[in-house]
């Protein structure tokens, strides 16, 4: 299969970005990968790059404003454009007791990389997007992110920074009609990864989700042009949509009058995005 599509991923050097990646490679993709872990991202580079340079990587700490423009930059300047950015990168305070000075800090740096760096990435992304003419922006929350388990005492701060992305995700669906930009976050459960390692044994009973359930997540955010502002549940016996308005609260206001203000804080997105297009010189 082939296209002249692009992705940016970021936490992509191995496990579940890594899996993306390889399957967004199989659609025809060019994928560019930002990550921490430099010899790991290199070698996962070469690996999707095995039959034809289809992949970039390059170092992207997430909590860089900077560095993440240097990636989107890098990614359009490489492969002409990014119709995909996908906002994986993340980390888990598992296992502490959150009340010691230590562990706060670290959870503290949860929040930073699984949430505020995901509003950078948002900021730095959405005017490559545009650019294109339209995509779609996914982020990697969590199972998490929607309700708690028997053991969120044990994570609370990974779980608030998860919850986060999620009314993050439900806040842009706007960006579709403002600018033809698609949002989604993709929540797993319990996925055999690095990351969980961390949980001491915790999770050992719990059914994980197979990697390929994870990967159907993402691609069907990307092939489902009615998927916005959703969660897309990978669970361990398959995927599942959660939609936006099934949460849409409030509003005594008609219909009309809603449509109304929806439409002009539409087209006031899009002149700020038509402006951070000119003004990024992107
Ligand atoms: N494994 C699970 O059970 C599970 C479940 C739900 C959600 N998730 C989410 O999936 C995403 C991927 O995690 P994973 O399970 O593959 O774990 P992982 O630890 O193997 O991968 C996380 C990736 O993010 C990178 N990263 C960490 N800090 C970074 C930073 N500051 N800048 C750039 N990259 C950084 C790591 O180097 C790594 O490549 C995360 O957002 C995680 O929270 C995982």
């Amino acid at each position: 299969m082939s296209t002249n599509k692009v992705a940016v991923i970021t936490g992509a050097a191995r496990v579940i970005g890594k899996a993306v990646a390889e399957a967004f490679v199989a659609r025809g993709y060019r994928v560019v990968i930002g990550d921490v872990i430099d010899d790991v991202g290199t070698e996962t580079v070469k690996e999707l790059n095995r039959n034809a340079e289809v992949a970039f990587y390059k170092h992207c700490d997430v909590t860089s404003y900077a560095e993440q423009e240097a990636l989107f930059r890098f990614a359009a300047e490489s492969f002409g454009g990014i119709d995909v950015a996908i906002l994986n990168a993340g980390v888990a305070e598992i296992g502490g007791p959150f009340l010691a000075q230590e562990d706060l800090e670290v959870g503290l740096r949860n929040l930073d990389v699984n949430t505020s760096s995901v509003i950078r990435g948002t900021k730095v992304a959405l005017p490559h997007l545009h650019k294109r003419g339209g995509g779609v922006l996914i982020f990697t929350a969590s199972i998490v992110g929607l309700g708690t388990n028997y053991f969120s005492s044990l994570f609370p701060i990974y779980t608030a920074s998860k919850h986060a992305v999620v009314g993050w995700t439900r806040s842009l669906a706007i960006m579709k009609d403002a600018v033809g930009v698609r949002v989604c976050a993709i929540c797993p459960s319990w996925v055999e990864t690095d990351i969980i390692k961390m949980s001491s044994g915790f999770v050992d009973a719990e059914n994980k989700v197979p990697m390929s359930t994870v990967v159907n997540a993402f691609l069907l955010a990307i092939d489902d042009p009615s998927i916005n502002g959703d969660c897309i549940l990978a669970l361990p016996h398959g995927v599942e949509v959660e939609r936006a308005d099934q949460r849409r609260y409030g509003s005594e206001a008609s219909e009309e009058v809603k449509n109304a203000y929806w439409k002009e804080i539409a087209a006031a997105h899009r002149e700020t995005l038509d402006t951070a297009v000119a003004k990024l010189n992107i």
